[in-house]
């Protein structure tokens, strides 16, 4: 190799080398570990001092997005017990990095050594093997949603800060599996009502009749070797007017990188979305009218942000998930030697990935508001 295209290669590797593994300006998280590794976590920079935090703090979102936790999540069966191993002192945060560890208990890799070649349709076996040519197969690696346990646990700390320091609230929800959708109301005023609804059944979604219905349609699909996708409706209320930022780094902006990072995601809309198209300005503006001494709006269909910064309504989103890539059913593919094969995939998977997926939208929605809590905080000198 000439030695300017060497020392052109290191440099890229030690100063600008894009890992993809961290997210946030000031709520720095990274996270790491893979599927069938030792340990999967994350590490926390700029959490401010002061904070009470132990693991029971952490725990019940993990227990949300944990494997086996119902018969239509994936078997595998994991306790996925969180361990802060830095950044606290007595309970409390110390303005240091915190650091947070899952140890694997239940990774089995024969599951993939028969297919360790063989790239999987629509799962990211063959895009890995193109940019690494070195992979961890087991598991996926790092593309498995195990990855998301990092997120998860630095989104219960984001959420407590928002809480308790913010008045800031998250609530998610599946509101369509397939062609089932959900098309009630729900009422944003009354959060904790509506969370004992929407964790009262395993769908997660907030109308137990339709919850039986998706239970049903998620079983039979698995039993037909097959899976499924659909929507997680999320909602963030208190956030005050003036968070975000304008032009590239717009909140909504912001927002759609948050969602498009969580593994099977395939679309997002705010507020109206698309639906928007269909309407004339006079039906989709959102009049202003004062209420109770605040500047309200009457209609939501901005979803909260305007020019990218929050105006103070519910911020309202809808993130679409494709179908569970790795089904039982007999495909062909392509394996790493260029030859075309039969892939039969024995391994334990998520029929829908919907169920699990909606305390990761509430975590990745939690990162992206504390960055701009705490920004806000710091930007005074916005205007004088
Ligand atoms: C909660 C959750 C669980 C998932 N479980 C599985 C699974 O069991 N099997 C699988 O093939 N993909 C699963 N996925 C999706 C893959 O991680 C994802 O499809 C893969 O990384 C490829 O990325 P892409 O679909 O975004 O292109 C899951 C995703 C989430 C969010």
């Amino acid at each position: 190799m000439p030695i300017f295209s060497f020392c052109f290669t290191a440099s890229l590797y030690l100063t600008n080398k894009p890992m993809g593994s961290s997210f946030g300006r000031l709520f720095r998280v990274t996270t790491y570990g893979e599927s069938h590794g030792e340990a999967l976590g994350c590490v926390i920079e700029n959490c401010p001092a002061g904070l009470t935090l132990t693991e029971a703090d952490i725990q019940p979102d993990m227990d949300r997005r944990r494997p086996g936790q119902s018969r239509i999540t994936t078997p595998r069966d994991e306790a996925d017990r969180v361990k802060i191993l830095s950044g606290t002192f007595e309970g409390k945060t110390i303005g240091a990095p915190i650091s947070m560890a899952v140890f694997n208990e239940n990774a089995r890799e024969k599951d993939y050594s028969d297919i360790k070649d063989i790239f999987r349709p629509s799962h990211a076996d063959y895009t890995y093997h193109a940019r690494y040519g070195h992979r961890a197969w087991r598991g996926g690696g790092r593309s498995s949603a195990r990855a998301t346990i990092g997120i998860v646990a630095a989104g219960a700390v984001a959420k407590k800060i928002l809480r308790e320091k913010a008045g800031v609230e998250i609530v998610a929800y599946v509101s369509q599996i397939k062609d089932l959708k959900f098309t009630g109301d729900v009422d944003l005023g009354k959060i904790t009502a509506l969370r004992e609804v929407i964790e009262a059944n395993p769908v997660r979604t907030p109308d137990a009749v339709l919850a039986e219905k998706m239970t049903r349609l998620i079983q039979d699909t698995r039993q037909a070797g097959d899976s499924l996708g659909g929507i997680v409706e999320c909602a963030a209320v208190g956030v005050p007017a003036g968070w975000g930022d304008p032009v590239f780094d717009r909140l909504d902006a912001l927002i759609a990188h948050a969602m498009l990072a969580i593994p099977a995601t395939k679309g997002i809309e705010i507020g109206s979305g698309f639906n928007a198209v269909s309407m004339t300005g006079k039906e989709h503006n959102d009049i202003f009218e004062m209420q109770n001494g605040k500047v309200t709006t009457r209609t939501n269909h901005s979803g909260g942000i305007q020019g990218g910064i929050s105006n103070g309504m519910p911020i309202t989103f809808r993130t679409a998930f494709k179908p569970t890539a790795t089904i039982s059913h007999e495909q062909p593919s392509v394996n790493e030697r260029g030859e075309n094969v039969m892939l039969k995939v024995k391994g334990r998977h998520d029929p829908c990935v919907l169920p699990r997926a909606v305390p990761i939208v509430e975590a990745m929605l939690a990162l992206v508001l504390v960055d701009q809590f705490l920004i806000a905080k710091t930007a005074q000198y916005d205007s004088l």
